[in-house]
């Protein structure tokens, strides 16, 4: 009785303040973050829990649904959880990153409000505070199709959420100290596939179990720290169905290289021998590879997996060839009826090209890492509310950063908060121009984009004619290969302040990372919700009046 009676009043609250539509239906979830103790890779270490699971427990939404999530920081630093993916319509309020939100404080508990509208695909979430990824706090986070919507693939017989990342046996608190006294992390000391590795030893528990001649989803995200995986299963080709919320051309591959904070859907049918298989993540482009595996079984199987693992490709050159084989389904429904193509983005006029150079130098003797020269630093009060409350001035600097960078962004590095302004609308085009050795993963939040192009060496305007203006997949992460650039196209058409960052969470906490505030001018509930009368407010918003409201 008395839990009905406390959804019920969520579900009033949530209604009056106009957050979500009234119409769809509402998940509830209670969260606790604890710490724990875990030992993945047998040395027992300090692990973030929710619900005393690692990784987090696993959201399972369909398209529209309203997800009201009260989590409860019993760590004894602040935590905040963003929604990788997810596009927050109207509500970068709900985003979770520090330049949106203030982080729940220990002790205290939040509730998250925000809609999964007009999404399908495989997510994920994780923490944005301190190092916590790297002590869990992750999980999965997937959005069925509506019934009425069709999908361009049969009813997988079940679906699973496979999450594969590097991982570190040092503590989050002593990864954070080596950053903060301006050294690197250094390297991972394993691979984790849904927070196990298979030992080998014949005593493994199967992570997922198949029944023969039956086809399974398995939902694959890269939740790592430092490096890109190949992710592949014994004697099973890989048929690839959706990526980052967008149904794909159905290609089969041997092996799939997953970068830092992408997620695929894949295919999987039982229609071998019945016994047991790996499932293999092994780092890419490292002089020393390290692999994670997991066991999945066949129902009645016999017999345990074969030693020999499947072995990964080599060098980056296969795996942008890859990238250019993946293609937009343009005669699929996504999370609407209409066809994906029906979006023709190649024929959009761009208003804007912005040029992003990362960089990796010293600042006062630590490491920092930048764009186009500024590292960006957290504020004490988040950006987008110190905007709202008409307190900017006092945070931060509109575009500290220019559109085309200086030729040498190592040489003068800034630290400040980084914000570039944004005309609400515009069609345009981001080029990410990585000059170093290493791969990078660019992400954004409250948009999907279309990834147009990736290719070696520097980019020039005479390169667009090689972007792909057709069918390229429109999602929410890029690679960019070590001395590469990478092309992405959007309309800035999602008022709110959002956060694009390096999943390398080492070079976002270094400064990898800025902000795009979209303003709408019209200050209008059409166009952006009103601040949740819930908002933490902390820094210098603190005690200051609440601007009058969105009219509509
Ligand atoms: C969260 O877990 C901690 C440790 O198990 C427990 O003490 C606390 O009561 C839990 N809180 C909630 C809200 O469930
Ligand atoms: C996820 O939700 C869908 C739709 O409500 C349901 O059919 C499915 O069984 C759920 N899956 C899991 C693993 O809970
Ligand atoms: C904290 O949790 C309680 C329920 O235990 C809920 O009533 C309250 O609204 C939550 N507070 C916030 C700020 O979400
Ligand atoms: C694309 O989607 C359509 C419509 O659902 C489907 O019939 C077709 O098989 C898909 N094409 C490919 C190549 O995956
Ligand atoms: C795009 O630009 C071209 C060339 O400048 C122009 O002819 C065309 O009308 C523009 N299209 C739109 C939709 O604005
Ligand atoms: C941001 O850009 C918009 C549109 O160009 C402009 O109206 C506004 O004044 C700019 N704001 C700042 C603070 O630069």
């Amino acid at each position: 009785m008395a839990s009905v009676m406390y959804a019920l009043l969520l579900c009033l609250t949530a209604g009056a303040l106009s957050v979500v539509q009234g119409e769809d239906p509402y998940l509830f979830f209670t969260w606790n973050v604890t710490y724990g103790t875990i030992s993945p890779l047998g040395v027992p270490q300090q692990a973030i829990l929710i619900n005393g699971q690692f990784p987090g427990p696993n959201i399972n939404s369909t398209s529209n649904n309203n997800i009201v999530l009260n989590v409860f920081n019993n760590l004894d630093e602040p935590f905040l959880l963003t929604w990788s993916g997810i596009q927050q319509r109207k509500n970068s309020w709900q985003d979770g990153t520090l330049g949106t939100m203030c982080p729940i404080a220990p002790g205290t508990n939040f509730t998250y409000r925000f809609q999964v509208k007009d999404q399908i695909g495989s997510y994920m979430y994780y923490p944005v505070t301190a190092m916590h990824r790297a002590a869990g706090g992750f999980g999965g986070l997937r959005i069925n199709s509506r019934l009425l919507i069709p999908v361009p693939y049969a009813d997988p017989e079940d679906e699973y959420t496979v999450m594969i990342g590097d991982w570190y046996t040092k503590s989050h608190t002593a990864l954070k100290k080596l950053l903060d006294s301006g050294r690197t992390m250094g390297r991972p000391d394993g691979i984790l596939i849904n927070g196990k590795n298979a030992k080998g030893d014949g005593k493994d528990e199967p992570l997922f179990t198949m029944k023969p001649g039956k086809t399974y989803k398995y939902r694959v995200c890269n939740v790592g720290f430092k490096n890109s995986l190949n992710f592949r299963i014994q004697g099973h080709p890989l048929k690839l169905v959706e990526m980052e919320g967008s149904h794909t051309v159905q290609n089969t591959y041997e092996s799939l290289d997953v970068h830092l904070g992408q997620c695929f859907s894949l295919l999987v049918t039982a229609d071998k021998e019945r016994k047991d298989y790996y499932m293999v993540a092994s780092t890419r482009f490292t002089k020393t590879v390290l692999t994670g595996k997991g066991i999945i079984r066949y129902e009645n199987g016999n017999g345990p997996a074969s030693p020999e693992l499947p072995e990964a490709p080599v060098g980056w050159a296969w795996s942008l060839n890859q990238f250019r084989s993946f293609r937009w389904n343009l005669t699929a429904s996504a999370a609407r009826p209409n066809p994906q193509g029906s979006y023709h983005y190649g024929k959009i006029n761009i208003t804007r090209t912005i040029k992003i150079v990362n960089s990796a130098s010293r600042v006062n003797g630590k490491l920092r890492y930048a764009i186009n020269g500024v590292s960006h630093v957290e504020s004490e009060t988040p950006l987008k509310l110190a905007q709202y409350f008409g307190v900017a001035d006092k945070v931060f600097k509109y575009d500290t950063i220019q559109d085309e960078p200086p030729a040498t962004v190592e040489d003068k590095v800034t630290l400040a908060p980084n914000v570039v302004n944004q005309t609400f609308r515009d069609f345009v085009e981001i080029i990410f121009e990585n000059h170093e050795k290493s791969i990078q993963s660019w992400h954004l939040d409250g948009y999907s984009f279309f990834a147009v192009a990736i290719e070696p060496g520097r980019w020039t305007p005479e390169k667009r004619k090689n972007y792909n203006l057709l069918d390229g997949v429109s999602r929410h992460t890029i690679q960019v290969f070590p001395k590469s650039w990478a092309a992405i196209m959007l309309t800035f058409d999602n008022a709110g302040m959002w956060n694009v960052r390096s999943e390398q969470p080492e070079r976002r906490y270094l400064g990898q990372q800025f902000y795009v505030s979209v303003l709408s001018p019209a200050r209008s509930l059409r166009d952006e919700y009103n601040l949740p009368e819930t908002t933490q407010l902390c820094g210098i918003v603190k005690d200051l009046p609440k601007p009058p409201p969105y009219s509509a």
